[in-house]
């Protein structure tokens, strides 16, 4: 190892420790009786974002992802994920103002919180809710067995894990998957 290797290497476990610390506050747990409005996102509640957004997949809650996530995905609609999900200039129009309205930056909620902080290192503008490293990290521990799953196919089907996901709540005690039940860990 020559003086810069180790320089780098110092100044790499060092930010690395910065990072643990910052993190550890914002991914810690806790499953006692915190109510649920704080502990979860605020649910959907816009019919027309229901709709239009939620035909394809589950209705993701707004507060999920950043408004600015929001703004970009209602920008690119033709080119969706490979999908095509355009809509009138209207629906267009008032579904971007519910999201942004109720974007995770502009939340109290608890979950909504922890996906800003989580995000305060990231270069780039996360697209996907499921690429936000808060996210990534409750979600390390599945084995890829259980996403292949028939009846779950990818962690983007929040709800067929989720069995209150569209109340915003993703409390552990309500994972349910079929074929395999309650999640323990
Ligand atoms: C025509 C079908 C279709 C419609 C309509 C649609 N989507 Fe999607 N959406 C997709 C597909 C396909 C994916 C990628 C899913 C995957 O990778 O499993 C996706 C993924 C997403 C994701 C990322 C999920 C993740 O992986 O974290 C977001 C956010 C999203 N859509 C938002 C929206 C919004 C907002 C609307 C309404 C304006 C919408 N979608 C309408 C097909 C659609
Ligand atoms: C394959 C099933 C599955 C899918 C799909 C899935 N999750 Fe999860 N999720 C889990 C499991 C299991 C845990 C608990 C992980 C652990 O404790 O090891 C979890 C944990 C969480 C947590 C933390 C809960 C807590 O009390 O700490 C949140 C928030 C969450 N998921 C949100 C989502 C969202 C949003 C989506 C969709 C974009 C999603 N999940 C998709 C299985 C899933």
């Amino acid at each position: 190892m020559n003086i810069k290797t180790v320089i780098f290497s110092t100044t790499a476990l060092t930010f690395v420790g910065i990072l643990g610390i910052g993190l550890e506050d914002v991914w810690s747990d806790d499953d006692d009786g915190i109510k649920m409005r704080s502990r979860g996102v605020a649910p959907v509640t816009d019919p027309l974002y229901k709709e239009e957004c939620g035909s394809c997949h589950f209705a993701y809650p707004p507060g999920l992802l950043p408004a600015a996530s929001w703004q970009r995905i209602m920008a690119g609609l033709d080119d969706h994920f490979g999908d095509n999900a355009e809509l009138d200039t209207q629906a267009g129009l008032q579904i971007s103002k519910y999201l942004t309205a109720y974007a995770a930056d502009a939340s109290g909620y608890r979950r909504s919180r922890a996906i800003i902080s989580s995000l305060r290192y990231s270069r780039t503008l996360p697209l996907r809710i499921t690429e936000i490293p808060y996210f990534r990290h409750e979600h390390r521990e599945i084995p890829r067995r259980i996403i292949n799953l028939p009846d779950v196919g990818s962690l983007s089907q929040c709800n067929a894990c989720h069995q209150r996901a569209e109340k915003g709540s993703f409390r552990e005690s309500e994972i349910w998957i079929k074929g395999i039940g309650r999640w323990d860990d």
